[in-house]
């Protein structure tokens, strides 16, 4: 069973990207240890990326027509702003876990509020990429 794993705008670029916030590790990095884990949970992890609000959009759909156990989506900065995602994860019945390496909650104002969060089944955030990993436990255990 396939677990995907979406990322949204600028997490092309961790490993380089506000490193004090984000810390070291790269995408493939982040996507490794979640390979690793996934073994572990006998499941199988589709791990993309992509600056545009609609490929993600279409992904989620792709993730409902394939038969996904769950999606963990990092939609990076459109979380604060993207009442499309927000349609869009309601449109499928695929769990949804929300995920974030920093915790926004401690960030600026325009971080708090998440339309992601509001229609996703949970959130991990505040772990740097073992965020992910508890994303993918919780997905297993669905
Ligand atoms: C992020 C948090 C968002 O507020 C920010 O826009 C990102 C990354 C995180 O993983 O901590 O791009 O989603």
């Amino acid at each position: 069973e396939t677990v995907y794993v979406l990322n949204g705008p600028n997490l092309n670029l961790l490993g380089t990207r506000e490193p004090e916030i984000y810390g070291y590790d790269t995408l493939d990095d982040i996507a490794g240890m979640l390979e690793d884990r996934a073994q572990e949970l006998d499941l199988e992890v589709d791990v993309r990326q992509s600056n545009h609000e609609g490929h993600l959009i279409d992904w989620l759909h792709e993730a409902q027509a394939t038969g996904a156990r769950a999606v963990l989506l990092n939609a990076g900065a459109f979380t604060h702003t993207s009442v499309a995602l927000y349609d869009a994860i309601k449109s499928i019945r695929t769990p949804v876990i929300e995920v974030h390496l920093s915790n926004p909650h401690t960030r600026e104002a325009f971080r708090h509020k998440s339309y992601v969060g509001m229609a996703a089944l949970g959130t991990v955030a505040g772990f740097g990429p073992g965020s992910y990993v508890l994303a993918l436990e919780a997905a297993a255990r669905l």
